[in-house]
């Protein structure tokens, strides 16, 4: 799924606001871990599904459970079972929704029923699915995709914030990834008032109370300097409402603007606002594997 929807009709002016998209190394001064954002290649646009009976290699692979020559294996080594039999032929064709498929003794949830897209919310957009008020909200976007699942976004991006937002109809995986313990990385690309000194960026570092009272911790890399202006890359691991404005307000710098460019292992690229895509078979694994209950194959 993907392509520009017609983000104008919604918003009243020009989508194409370029996305920059940069190289840029974060440093993770405390856990060392390569999180690094590279530019790479562009994401890779998935067609939609076309109807089952799809390929029992491909149901698997769908699922997320593993990479489509891993899902070969998997029955090659007759490790699936379908509706009580062992398959271990690659040709099998099925429609998942009317068999009963397991691996290693474990009920694969159905392909259909799980679904993941990766949304450039634009600004001006709530980043929920609807809205009391009837401002443009993500179901607009959804509404005018092919995308039949019901899908929900996992957590909230401020309305005049823009960048990557997950949808899916998989509430134990948007329960992980917004779940403290599990400390997912949140990376956001902000321009802000005037030059922080290294001195108000350490005590981002270090953690910062605000008024609500929590402490604050984030990881940050700047990016490049104006006038009186900087850019920074930001890194926080919980999901506070206006967390990350809220703590350059407490250094003196305000946010000016805010954009999301990683989830986890997940990151924008060059998604323009305002498009979705389906998330590839490796992005379904790798989030999976920011829960360490999740089953691995
Ligand atoms: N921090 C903010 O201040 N706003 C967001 O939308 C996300 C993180």
């Amino acid at each position: 799924m993907g392509g520009k929807l017609p983000f104008e009709q919604l918003l009243k002016k020009d989508p194409s606001a370029p996305c920059t998209g940069q190289f840029y190394m974060i440093n993770h001064h405390k856990d060392r871990r390569n999180t690094s954002i590279r530019r790479g290649p562009p994401p890779r646009q998935v067609p939609a599904a076309e109807n089952p009976p799809w390929r029992l290699q491909r149901i698997l692979a769908q699922s997320g459970l593993a990479s489509r020559r891993k899902a070969e294996d998997l029955i090659r080594q007759g490790r699936v079972i379908v509706d009580g039999r062992v398959v271990t032929q690659l040709g099998l064709k099925i429609i998942p929704s009317e068999h009963r498929i397991e691996v290693d003794g474990r009920l694969l949830a159905s392909p259909e029923s799980k679904a993941y897209y990766l949304f450039n919310k634009p600004k001006g957009v709530l980043s929920t699915l609807q809205d009391p008020q009837g401002r443009p909200t993500i179901k607009d976007f959804l509404s005018q995709s092919r995308i039949k699942e019901r899908l929900f976004p996992v957590g909230r991006l401020d309305w005049d914030a823009e960048g990557l937002m997950l949808l899916t109809n998989d509430g134990e995986m948007a329960q992980t990834l917004q779940h403290p313990r599990f400390q997912v990385p949140k990376t956001y690309r902000v321009k802000i008032r005037g030059i922080p000194s290294l001195d108000s960026l350490r005590r981002l570092q270090a953690g910062i109370r605000l008024p609500i009272g929590k402490k604050h911790q984030a990881d940050w890399e700047m990016v490049k300097t104006g006038i009186d202006r900087s850019w920074l890359l930001i890194t926080i691991r919980e999901g506070e409402k206006h967390q990350v404005k809220n703590m350059l307000a407490a250094i003196g710098h305000p946010v000016i603007t805010l954009k999301r460019v990683a989830l986890g292992p997940l990151t924008l690229g060059r998604l323009a606002p305002g498009e979705m895509r389906s998330l590839t078979t490796q992005e379904i694994q790798a989030l999976k594997g920011q829960d360490p209950t999740f089953p691995t194959y």
